[in-house]
């Protein structure tokens, strides 16, 4: 069988292009597992007895919350849905030192109510896993370390122990004796996965594979094995930075989207409760072309601070530069702006960017970027106690977005004074210590800001 370096997509013989995802020569031989072998495992059933269950049974048994495991650091928690749910599956992408291994000590060691643990290695020697556990101080009394890359091993002993997690560190060192490819391979990691969720599904061990993500951004493991795993987690930080962030980009036991965030310090993985202070550089007098804004990220509000700058173009054809938010929905407001703002800014390089290396996806960020850059055109300085949330629609008017009160309320309790909103978005009762505004379209809002 021939797989695809791009799409991992398989095709029987050669060819010079992937039929799947039309690149060209990225098709590389692999060795097919044995036919009889792979069938024997697709009939493998997932609960014990292999028999059929009474679902309403079967929902008295698990009552809600009742079954998840906290891993004794809340934003981890908080990402996972409320702790990690027995004979669940979790991926954790991340490229290779940025901390995933001392992620999951710590969560061994935090696991609640000390049950068994079983940290399989195939990185590192016992000694050096105890090394840095020694950095991370505190009590590994339940955790038991095997550094070994025979996932059949692992597997015997995690049927022996009956931990309550199992920690495989990481999944393109592991490998299965009956697939014939090196550890690493598409066939391997793929079948390694498989054989661990029906470990999982089959008992009531949580497990939690790491997945090394390349450098450069293209994803050799962790994409591909997406769609097998219950919950997928990115760790992620900005060049240069000590803050990380965890970010479910897929979850069946909660919310996707929602992020975690973290600083490495000496002594391991430290909790930020409050995130603001990595979005929030602005300074306490008012600055032309800054504002913050309230976004959402999965269930729980977030400021940040917003930048556009505007520049008049020496070049035939303006620039336009997004960081962190959309291009074509960043052309858009340029638009909007234009038409029914009356801040044309055809002339001028525009650069629009959120602080703190942060992605925007959702429109929320429309309203206060059309203020930042034409505070920047007008070189009219923003108040810095005010927030600002909104979508823009083509023809001016402001719409509302999500969660208008919750927005509004996380700024008040962060210290901020005045919001401009949409006004389907104004809360029926007044908030505490916030002054709020509703504006319901773009010139009402340009008007009310730069006078
Ligand atoms: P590691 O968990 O080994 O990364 P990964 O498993 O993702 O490859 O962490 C690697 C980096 O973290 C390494 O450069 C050392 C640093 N570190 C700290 O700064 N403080 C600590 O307490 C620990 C354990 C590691
Ligand atoms: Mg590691």
């Amino acid at each position: 069988m021939h797989v695809c370096d791009a799409c991992h997509g398989e095709s029987p013989k050669w060819q010079g292009q992937c039929p799947h995802c039309g690149a060209w020569n990225t098709l590389t031989a692999q060795i097919a597992p044995a036919a009889g072998r792979a069938s024997a495992t697709r009939r493998a059933s997932l609960t014990p007895t292999g028999g059929a269950s009474g679902l309403a049974e079967a929902m008295r048994a698990t009552p809600e919350g009742s079954t998840r495991t906290g891993v004794g650091m809340g934003e981890l928690d908080r990402v996972l849905g409320g702790g990690l749910v027995p004979g669940s599956v979790t991926l954790i992408g991340g490229e290779p030192g940025i901390g995933k291994s001392t992620l999951l000590l710590q969560v061994a060691q935090g696991i609640a109510g000390s049950p068994a643990v079983l940290y399989a290695t195939g990185e590192e020697s016992v000694d050096q896993v105890a090394m840095r556990a020694r950095r991370l101080e505190g009590a590994f009394g339940h955790v038991q370390v095997v550094a070994q890359t025979d996932l059949d091993t692992i597997l015997e002993l995690t049927a022996r122990i009956k931990p309550a997690l199992l920690i495989v560190d990481s999944i393109q060192t592991m490998a299965l004796a009956s697939v014939p490819s090196a550890a690493g391979a598409v066939t391997q990691l793929r079948e390694c996965t498989a054989a661990l969720v029906r470990q999982a599904k089959s008992s009531a061990t949580a497990v939690v594979i790491v997945g090394h993500v390349t450098k450069d951004g293209a994803i050799a493991g962790p994409r591909m094995l997406e769609h097998l795993v219950d919950t997928v987690l990115y760790f992620e930080r900005d060049a240069g930075s000590r803050f990380r962030r965890v970010r479910a980009a897929k979850n069946r036991f909660g919310a996707a989207h929602e992020l975690g965030f973290f600083l490495m310090q000496d002594n391991g993985l430290r909790e930020v409760k409050n995130p603001a202070a990595i979005f929030l550089s602005r300074a306490p007098q008012p600055v032309i072309g800054s504002l913050v804004m309230v976004t959402r990220d999965g269930t729980r509000p977030l400021l940040v601070e917003v930048q556009g700058l505007v520049d008049a173009s020496r070049l035939g054809a303006p620039r336009r530069v997004a960081q962190g938010i959309d291009a074509g929905r960043l052309a858009m407001v340029l638009a909007v702006l234009n038409r029914h703002g009356g801040i044309g800014l055809q002339e001028h390089d525009v650069f629009a960017n959120v602080v703190g290396g942060l992605d925007i996806d959702e429109p929320a960020w429309d309203l206060p970027v059309a203020l930042a850059l034409a505070s920047s055109l007008r070189e009219f300085a923003l108040p810095p106690d005010l927030v600002v949330f909104g979508e823009l629609g083509l023809t001016g008017e402001v719409r509302p977005v999500t969660f208008g009160e919750e927005r509004i309320r996380e700024a008040a309790k962060l210290g901020y004074r005045r919001a401009l909103v949409p006004e389907a978005n104004v809360p029926r009762q007044a908030v505490e210590g916030i002054e709020v505004r509703g504006v319901a379209r773009i010139e009402d809002a340009i008007r009310k800001v730069l006078g």
